[in-house]
């Protein structure tokens, strides 16, 4: 898979595709919906994605609403604002669609942090174990799990196995770790992270709550456990965005990609949001990946319809069940 998509992005360079200069002047809003009603495409965007491309979106949301919506959709072409195992998805469940995104280089630490053949060591050291595996994972990843989750529906779905199944949980240990204390089970973990989640300070967080006694410290599950030991709430972005909405609070640090910010501010603007500090000076959590798509390369990757989304067929079929699996129990259980 990596090496397909190495050889995608230097066809994609070859052909000198990113060295195009844009017409300052150009509205790329107005010629975004335009590339959308021509080519009946539709716009799906994760919370992560810069303001400007969230804005122009026909749908915006977590990992699960996202491959709900790819599920569904009667459009031609997916243009996902994303990164690549999200998009990868909306393939796998849509082989004959068009499935383009702005950035083929928008990855995932957490996914690249379970190659496929290391996992396949680890699980056939343990074959009497399900396997249970986060969305944010390679097609060769999912191939090789029985069911797919998502920080929305993780705990439904491993709590639908019976108490004293063996499960790996994959790739992120943080979120395992998480599932293993709210359903009391004892999961293998994958020692996996997200860059992001991981770089929260708990001391730089701890000293803002005292300087804001009224704030509510909400978190993605992602983060580390002291940080969720702390937390008032615990959700995935789309369960910390309608936390925002019906909770009475008007302050929030949100510790999460801060690019879901932006939401929370429009749905409740009388409200106040602060960041959750990082342990260093960066802009750490902003995610480099998702952040590598812009307007610009969105509104290219729909006039040019590349870089698209290409995958081996067995690999395809394979990937799907467990996805389709994570579909039916969400479905049965209202998510
Ligand atoms: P959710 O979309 O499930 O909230 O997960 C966040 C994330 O890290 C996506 O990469
Ligand atoms: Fe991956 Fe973390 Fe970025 Fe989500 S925020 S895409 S998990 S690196």
């Amino acid at each position: 898979m990596i090496q397909a998509l190495d050889t995608a992005i230097q066809n994609i360079e070859q052909a000198g595709f990113l060295d195009i200069e844009l017409d300052p002047t150009l509205d790329l809003f107005a010629e975004i919906e335009k590339l959308k009603r021509e080519k009946n495409a539709v716009l799906l965007a994760h919370y992560y994605q810069e303001p400007d491309i969230q804005d122009v979106a026909d749908y915006i949301g977590d990992s699960l609403g996202l491959a709900q919506q790819a599920e569904k959709t009667n459009a031609d072409m997916i243009v996902f604002a994303g990164v690549h195992f999200m998009a990868e998805t909306a393939k796998i469940l849509n082989p004959a669609k068009k499935v383009v995104i702005p950035d083929l280089k928008a990855g995932c630490s957490l996914s690249d942090s379970c190659p496929p053949p290391l996992f396949k060591k680890f699980k056939e050291q343990h074959p009497d174990h399900v396997v249970v595996s986060y969305i944010n994972c390679s097609a060769g990843i999912k191939a090789l799990s029985d069911v797919i989750v998502t920080s929305s529906n993780a705990r439904v779905i491993v709590e639908s196995f019976p108490k004293d199944q063996p499960i790996i949980f994959a790739p992120d240990k943080n979120l395992g770790a998480y599932i293993n204390k709210v359903t009391g089970r004892n999961m293998l973990l994958w020692n996996g992270a997200c860059m992001v989640h991981e770089i929260f300070s708990l001391e730089k967080i701890t000293k803002l709550k005292v300087r804001h006694p009224e704030a509510k410290l909400i978190a993605h599950p992602e983060c580390e456990e002291p940080i969720l030991r702390i937390a008032d709430y615990i959700g995935s972005t789309t369960g910390l965005l309608k936390y925002t909405q019906a909770d009475s609070s008007q302050e929030y640090i949100v510790a999460t990609e801060t690019g879901i910010l932006h939401q929370m501010m429009k749905a409740s603007p009388e409200k106040t949001f602060i960041p959750a500090p990082p342990n260093n000076s960066c802009a750490c959590n902003d995610c480099p990946h998702m952040k590598l798509n812009t307007l610009e390369k969105l509104y290219l990757c729909m006039k040019y319809e590349l870089p698209d989304i290409t995958m081996d067929e067995e690999l395809r079929l394979a990937a799907r069940k467990p996805i389709e699996r994570m579909l039916e129990i969400s479905a049965k259980a209202g998510l």
